[in-house]
């Protein structure tokens, strides 16, 4: 005699499974960031944080958006294969690099203003400090210099001999994913969904290009956003910097990810979210998408308590530079430049 299975049951089985596969991949891409230490670098190299610092506030203050590009070159960095410098590394005859994966070719930039640093640091302390614990560090003056918060940078971390260009194309988010894609990457590294709306607010500074808000901004911002005269001109400005055909010139034009203070760290771009004016689909979503009950209650609150936000993203940053994997303190090494792996 034949039996069937109650569908609640089979339900329930399916959620499990999932939860369960989740559950491992999170557990095998933790870190060991009890091998990270604030005093690492204590007695190798005392100056590290003092040198990393003095250079960044010459970019930023040459140009505020480089304060961006290196806040985006670390999270690229983490999100593949750990915080490992695995995005610095150049294409070579024996190893594909992950510059020329979707999310990052044409696009990520900064990489000369870590290479002088890492020169700097070469000269006081030969062969000490690795590429991957220089961004980190990197990161966090950076965001601090544009008005952001402060927190501590646990290091030791090592710089990989490998890249993964598959991975890289896989694990980073896209502005086009859904939100349920987007907070599934997250988990997978484990972030939670507050870890991904609070680092999200990075999109407070910095620049998209046309085609990474083409599909929103003839899409459904006009859905999202108000009907006042200042939302209807801005989109008439966001229109003509980036026209609906594709091609030409106009493909790499840009436009600040938050225009109301955009070389400033703040909680403005929650703000843009609740005015329905998010730049990306995935910024907007965070607030707009059915699916977004938690995100949603996340973007008012950080909206509302700066402070909260400034507390969760130093959290959020910090559970992110500690994505390294276990083995990379064995199979890893200090490249002397982070564009190849030592010889
Ligand atoms: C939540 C998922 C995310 C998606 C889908 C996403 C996507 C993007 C896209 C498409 C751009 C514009 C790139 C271009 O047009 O060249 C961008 C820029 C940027 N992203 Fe994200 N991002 C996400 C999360 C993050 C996180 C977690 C951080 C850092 C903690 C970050 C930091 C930045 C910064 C600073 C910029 C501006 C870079 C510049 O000025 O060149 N993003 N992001």
């Amino acid at each position: 005699m034949a039996t069937t299975i109650p569908y609640s049951f089979r339900l329930n089985y399916v959620v499990v499974t999932v939860a369960f596969v989740l559950l491992v991949l999170v557990l095998t891409n933790r870190c060991e960031a009890s091998e990270l230490r604030l005093d690492y670098y204590a007695s190798s190299c005392p100056t590290v944080f003092d040198v990393i610092r003095k250079e960044i506030e010459c970019d930023v203050q040459s140009d505020p958006r480089n304060a961006a590009l290196v806040l985006r070159l670390h999270f690229h960095d983490c999100f593949v294969q750990g915080c490992d410098g695995s995005v610095l590394l150049d294409d070579t005859v024996t190893l594909k690099g992950e510059k020329t994966a979707s999310a990052n070719i044409n696009s990520l930039k900064g990489f000369s203003l870590i290479d002088r640093i890492k020169n700097m640091l070469e000269s006081e302390c030969p062969g000490i400090v690795s590429c991957a614990d220089l961004l980190t560090i990197a990161a966090r003056d950076a965001v601090v210099l544009v008005g952001g918060p402060y927190w501590d940078v646990p290091v030791g971390r090592k710089d990989s001999k490998t890249a993964n260009f598959a991975l890289a194309n896989t694990n980073i988010p896209k502005p086009d994913d859904t939100l349920l894609t987007i907070i599934s990457k997250f988990l997978y590294q484990g972030l939670s969904v507050t870890d991904m709306v609070a680092l999200s607010g990075a999109h407070t500074i910095g620049m998209a290009r046309c085609e990474s808000f083409r599909s929103r901004i003839y899409g459904d911002y006009e859905v999202t956003s108000e009907k006042d005269a200042v939302s209807e001109s801005h989109l008439r400005d966001l229109r003509s910097t980036c026209p609906l055909t594709k091609g030409g010139s106009s493909e790499n034009n840009v436009t600040s990810l938050d225009y109301v203070t955009p070389d400033l760290f703040d909680n403005s771009y929650y703000h843009l979210l609740l005015k329905g004016q998010g730049l990306l689909n995935s910024d907007q979503e965070l607030y707009s998408s059915l699916f977004g009950i938690q995100t949603r209650e996340l973007v008012k609150k950080y909206a509302l308590d700066p402070l909260a936000f400034f507390q969760q993203f130093s959290d959020s940053m910090v559970k992110m530079g500690n994505i390294v994997k276990p083995e990379s303190f064995v199979d890893g090494e200090v490249r002397t430049n982070c564009r190849f792996v030592n010889t």
